[in-house]
């Protein structure tokens, strides 16, 4: 027996699912031969039990195969990652922040602002998506005037859409116009990974993520997901509104995510004729809860009709009418963002360990407890 024998006959082993074999990947580490019997050492990349013992199984076969004696094969694999709540999970490492735009309610303005921050970090040279996971209400596509396009699929994988400068995915753009889903807690857990992992996202310097409004499943299974470099919440002056966003601001510090601050929308009502600004719902409201939650209002954006055009045209106002009053607060709010995100990771950066699953290994944590109804579930996933 020769190592040249014992290398061709490995050179027939595929490393599993690839198409390439356990030599060429330069797996093969030691080769000992004494006589007629055989031990190599193979270190592979996997951590998976069964990519060890299939590649035992035939790197057997194919030395017997060529008249070897006793054969050794010793596999070294990196260690199985621990399934426990001590590690932290990030299903699109090839992004580098995310930002949580939510909001307590709907109707607030909250695409309206995920879009127009968005398209801001853009033109300030940041390369940036944006995910609209509104699964009830998925109208980023109509704002960015793409509705009638489709993506375009590439095995199982989904390419982003792009415009204005940004690569964008809905919800809203893989499904029927005008059709209606029924989400069950673990559907949304679902929903929100494949959007990480299925779509090809480029190396992104930031995914803006529109949520749902409100504080469910899905604000959940994307903290768990990935780890949340930052939230924003949207909030109109009036005191209604303002309880239910003391619940999104609530939402972020239970989930860990530093908050960048609150966007104060419909904060006063710049006339489009005279340009004099009215108060309506209240202005600067907001202030009290935002020294509540130790964070700041980045902006105050005013009611203004070319807000509501630009986005039922397509053209966001940022880049309809930079020059516009509105479109300045909204790169205001872009900068401060950016300057908060950057400060947490040079503190060190966030993680989500805190709010993984505390569920034993195999068992979805979202798919236990009360999620046979209709409704969502809410209960039963590990958020403590
Ligand atoms: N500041 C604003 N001035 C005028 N219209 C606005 C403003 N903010 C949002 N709108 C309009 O209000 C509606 C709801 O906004 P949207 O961003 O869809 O809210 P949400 O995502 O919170 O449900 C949209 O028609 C939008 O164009
Ligand atoms: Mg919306």
């Amino acid at each position: 027996m020769t190592e040249e024998i014992v290398k061709s006959a490995l050179s027939k082993v595929m490393y599993p699912g690839f198409t390439k074999d356990i030599v060429t990947f330069g797996f093969v580490k030691d080769i000992a031969i004494n006589g007629n019997d055989v031990s190599v050492t193979v270190e592979i990349t996997s951590s998976a039990p069964e990519v060890a013992a299939q590649i035992v199984d035939e790197a057997e076969k194919e030395l017997k195969n060529v008249g070897a004696g006793k054969v050794t094969v010793n596999i070294k694999a990196p260690q199985m990652p621990k399934e426990s709540s001590s590690q932290g999970k990030n299903i699109a490492p090839q992004i580098k922040n995310f930002l949580m735009v939510s909001s307590g309610k709907g109707g607030v303005g909250k695409s309206t602002t995920a879009v127009n921050i968005a398209i801001a970090l853009a033109q300030q040279g940041k390369k940036v998506g944006l995910l609209d996971a509104d699964i009830y209400g998925p109208n980023i596509p109509r704002m960015l005037g793409i509705s009638d396009q489709k993506p375009e699929v590439t095995g199982n994988k989904v390419l982003p859409m792009k415009a204005y400068g940004i690569e964008v995915m809905s919800m809203g753009s893989l499904m029927e116009e005008g059709q209606s889903l029924i989400w069950r807690g673990a559907m949304i857990m679902k929903a929100i990974e494949q959007f990480l992992r299925d779509i090809l996202w480029s190396e992104l310097d930031l995914l803006v993520i529109d949520m749902p409004p409100g504080t469910g499943d899905a604000q959940l299974s994307l903290a768990q997901a990935v780890p949340v470099t930052a939230g924003l919440t949207v909030t109109t002056p009036q005191s209604v509104s303002l309880d239910d966003s003391r619940r999104s601001l609530d939402m972020f510090k239970k989930l860990n995510i530093p908050i960048a601050g609150i966007v104060e929308n419909m904060s006063g009502f710049i006339a489009p004729d005279t340009g004099v600004e009215y108060d309506i719902f209240g202005k600067g409201t907001s202030q009290p809860m935002a020294d509540e939650f130790d964070t700041k209002i980045i902006a105050e954006v005013p009611i203004e009709p070319a807000i509501r055009t630009g986005g039922d045209e397509g053209k966001p106002i940022i880049f309809a009418d930079p020059s516009s009053e509105t479109a300045k607060r909204y790169m205001k709010a872009a900068e401060s963002i950016w300057n908060t995100i950057e400060e947490i990771n040079a503190n060190g950066g966030v993680d989500n360990k805190s709010v993984q699953p505390t569920t034993p290994p195999g068992v979805s944590a979202c798919s236990t407890g009360g999620s046979s109804s209709q409704q969502q579930s809410g209960g039963g996933c590990g958020c403590s």
